[in-house]
């Protein structure tokens, strides 16, 4: 691993799968100022390595992915100070959709406050039996502010959204699953092997479909339905200006491999 950050690592990749892991485990990986600042920075390194096809996204130690944001770093602050640590972070985890590569979330224990958001940043979930997820925000006097009223909507809905919020319930991973927060669920010592295996099954499809896929899907979103049916399709049209799609129906073709090279 290149340690360049003092609060996450950033290993080197294997077979195009990097892991980068949120590293406080003392403070069971509260997310400070500093902290938050190395995510983004680590991701910006990360958008530049086209050996990187892939990302991880977990936290240090058995107990916990990120159990939010340290609370004693901003118990004192103002409002001023409030919102420059709100927008650090939606700038940090605003780098997950900017990303090519496709990024999953290793949800290993606790993912509270800016844990689940952190978490409902990335392009999917896979939670360890032994999670527990929430948005503590509410019982702290405060709201969540690194996207817990926004993409956490987005992947639960509205009136899941806000009953995690209001009641600041702990849920398990099963829960987590059934209301579609959590992709996948895996026993504690096989969440990376679950990971791999999907990070496996994305390298084997054309890259820059990956990306631009994800892109389509991330900024639809957010458009009315006719807009973004015609941004997908200028999307779909600029892929027959790729390599890959040539080689990708070519191989399909001839019933032989195909070998994407990102082009
Ligand atoms: C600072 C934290 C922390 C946090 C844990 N620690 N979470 N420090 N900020 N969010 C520290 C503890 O103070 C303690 O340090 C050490 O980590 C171990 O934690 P314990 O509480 O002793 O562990 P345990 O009893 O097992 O309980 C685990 C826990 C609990 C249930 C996860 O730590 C907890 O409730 N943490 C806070 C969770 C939370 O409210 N998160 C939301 C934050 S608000 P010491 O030095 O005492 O041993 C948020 C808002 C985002 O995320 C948006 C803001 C703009």
């Amino acid at each position: 691993s290149f340690e360049k950050y003092e609060n996450v690592l950033l290993e080197e990749p294997e077979e195009g799968i990097a892991v980068l892991t949120v590293n406080r485990p003392k403070a069971l990986n509260a997310l400070n100022l500093a902290t938050l600042q190395d995510i983004g920075d680590a991701l910006r390194e990360v958008k530049g390595r086209d050996d990187i096809r892939v990302l991880i996204v977990t936290g240090a130690g058995p107990k916990s992915f990120v159990a939010g944001a340290d609370i004693k770093e901003m118990q004192n602050d103002n409002v001023t100070e409030a919102l420059k640590l709100s927008k650090l972070a939606h700038s940090s985890f605003g780098e997950i959709e900017h990303l090519p590569q496709f990024v999953i979330a290793a949800v290993n224990g606790y993912a509270l406050g800016g844990g689940c958001e952190l978490a409902s940043s990335c392009d999917m979930r896979i939670g360890s039996t032994t999670a527990k997820v929430g948005q503590p925000e509410t019982g702290l006097g405060i709201i969540p502010g690194f996207g817990g009223t926004q993409r956490l909507t987005r992947l639960v809905g509205r009136d899941k959204a806000k009953e995690m919020i209001a009641t600041c319930d702990m849920i398990d991973a099963k829960e987590a699953y059934r209301i579609g927060l959590f992709d996948e669920i895996a026993e504690p010592d096989e969440l990376m092997d679950k990971a791999k295996d999907i990070a496996h099954k994305v390298m084997k499809n054309a890259p820059l479909s990956v990306a631009r896929a994800k892109y389509s899907v991330d900024r639809g979103a957010d458009l009315p339905l006719d807009v973004a049916v015609d941004l997908e399709s200028q999307i779909w049209a600029e892929m027959f200006g790729t390599e890959d799609q040539k080689e990708g129906m070519a191989g399909f073709v001839e019933k032989r491999p195909k070998h994407f090279t990102g082009k």
